[in-house]
């Protein structure tokens, strides 16, 4: 037994990261267009010429040529997320833009055209900035309703062209990136466990009521979260590394434990109560959170380990880094590689929630060189097609186990800006996009040798693996 018939194989992107056109068509900023330098730099009071994403990969101009190569390369499916202030600018007014709307109507006609199925992310990392200065972002309860007011109009808008829906990217990153992920204003030093936690439950509620809304508009719909995963594995057999190992687990299990079974574990009752945290609930909201997902979806690009001992400093990683583990490599930003993870957290979710897996995101951030073979410009992307592969077994292994994985669409197929780092430098694409963290660039496009690989692997349902 190999891939499930049906396997929904294609690539993900955000709109943040690729579409530029910061503010065309009546598009309000986000929080994305005041952060030139990703999480690792300040954000500025306007957007300022060294943010890559302003211009991003021009995918708002180009979409047509680059749906037309995900097509060649066999996709079944595409992921690209909403830009929430292309359709409220500022995310509190009444009534929406047209231009935005009409904007993803193009796009997902475009991708209907070629058989491509659209998953959408209704919120990827790009809160409109108003939200966030006037409201702080998801500490404020307001933000349920505007969120409310935003779903209602993509679902009526695009319930006949979009079936798979995801609430909120990587929603457990909140914890650790307040403002990318939640929008929150208030800087995280200064930012209140109180107020955090009061955040989590305000997301937890809107996205259990877009699964609600989406279930009575859009009755054939599939509706999923999104979690961020690292498996973490303790540093040591030693029962403290495997407690506190088991703690830091549950903050993220938190996440997918609500959206799959509808109310708060103990575990986290427990915390609230031992770190004098009480989250408000307002009347209604426990029978809300009981409207639970179709399937889980989640990230996945590294494991880490953890470790009771204060000695041991963290590494690096995807938003959330860790304690290294001695046995992996690590890619040139420091995450480390680990394919078997990824049969472990699919064994370990679907024994947790009986639900259907989607892998969204997985995929090597490496720098590419641009070369001309046989008269063509490509990249000779081995490590790449090598990373993907080792990690594909392993969605079959898991397979092999009787995990009932939908679908595997790879980080950023098409080259975009890095969501950590914002550098385009760090490319994740089957297709090269000619830009350069200089502004330099023809923005051209071409296909790199993974591009043939991964229309191999999809052609044969996994089998030239
Ligand atoms: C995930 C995000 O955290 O990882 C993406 O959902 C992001 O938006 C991806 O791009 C890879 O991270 P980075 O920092 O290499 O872009």
């Amino acid at each position: 037994m190999s891939f499930p018939k049906n396997f929904l194989w294609g690539g993900a992107v955000a709109a943040n990261q690729c579409e530029g056109a910061y503010n065309e068509d009546g598009k309000g900023l986000c929080t994305q267009d005041v952060t030139p330098h990703g999480i690792v730099g300040p954000r500025t009071e306007e957007p300022t010429p060294d943010n890559m994403k302003l211009i991003g990969i021009d995918f708002y101009h180009r979409y047509k040529e680059d749906v037309k190569l995900f097509a060649e390369m066999g996709f079944k499916v595409f992921r690209t997320s909403i830009a929430w202030s292309r359709i409220f600018p500022n995310g509190d007014e009444e009534t929406p833009n047209e231009k935005g709307l009409q904007f993803y109507d193009d796009l997902f006609d475009e991708c209907h055209k070629y058989g491509i199925e659209p998953l959408v992310t209704i919120s990827h990392y790009e809160t409109p900035l108003h939200l966030a200065k006037t409201y702080d972002g998801w500490v404020n309860r307001k933000m349920i309703g505007f969120y409310e007011r935003y779903v209602r109009t993509i679902f009526a808008r695009y319930g006949k062209k979009v079936k798979y829906w995801l609430t909120f990217n990587e929603i457990n990153s909140v914890l650790h990136e307040p403002f990318l992920s939640g929008g929150i204003y208030t800087e995280k030093d200064k930012l209140s466990q109180q107020d955090l936690y009061q955040a989590v439950h305000h997301e937890l509620v809107a996205s259990a009521l877009a699964t609600k809304i989406g279930h009575e508009m859009i009755p054939d719909a599939k509706i999923g979260c999104m979690i961020l995963s690292m498996p973490t594995y303790p540093l040591t057999p030693c029962p403290d590394d495997v407690i506190r190992t088991m703690e830091s687990v549950h903050k993220n299990d938190f996440f997918g434990d609500v959206h799959v079974r509808g109310y708060y574990p103990g575990y986290m009752k427990r915390y609230f109560r031992e770190n004098n945290i009480e989250i408000k609930f307002e009347p209604g909201d426990e029978e809300i959170l009981k409207n639970t997902v179709d399937f889980v979806s989640f990230s996945y690009y590294m494991s880490i380990c953890e470790t009771a001992d204060p000695a041991q400093a963290k590494g690096k990683g995807n938003l959330m880094g860790g304690v290294p583990n001695p046995y992996l490599e690590a890619s040139e930003w420091g995450w480390q590689i680990d394919p078997q993870g990824l049969r472990y957290v699919l064994n370990y979710y679907w024994d947790r929630y009986q639900k259907p897996l989607f892998i969204v995101e997985n995929g090597l951030g490496a720098v590419d060189k641009l070369v001309e073979k046989d008269g063509v410009m490509t990249v000779e992307d081995d490590y790449r097609i090598d990373y993907l592969q080792k990690h594909l077994l392993q969605v079959e292994e898991a397979a092999r186990d009787g995990v009932d994985v939908m679908g595997y669409t790879s980080w950023g197929c098409i080259d975009l800006v890095s969501a950590s780092t914002a550098e385009l430098k760090k490319r994740y694409g089957y297709i090269y996009v000619d830009r350069n963290d200089d502004g330099t660039g023809t923005l051209n496009r071409y296909k790199k040798k993974s591009f043939y690989w991964y229309k191999d692997v999809i052609a044969t349902n996994g089998e030239s693996l």
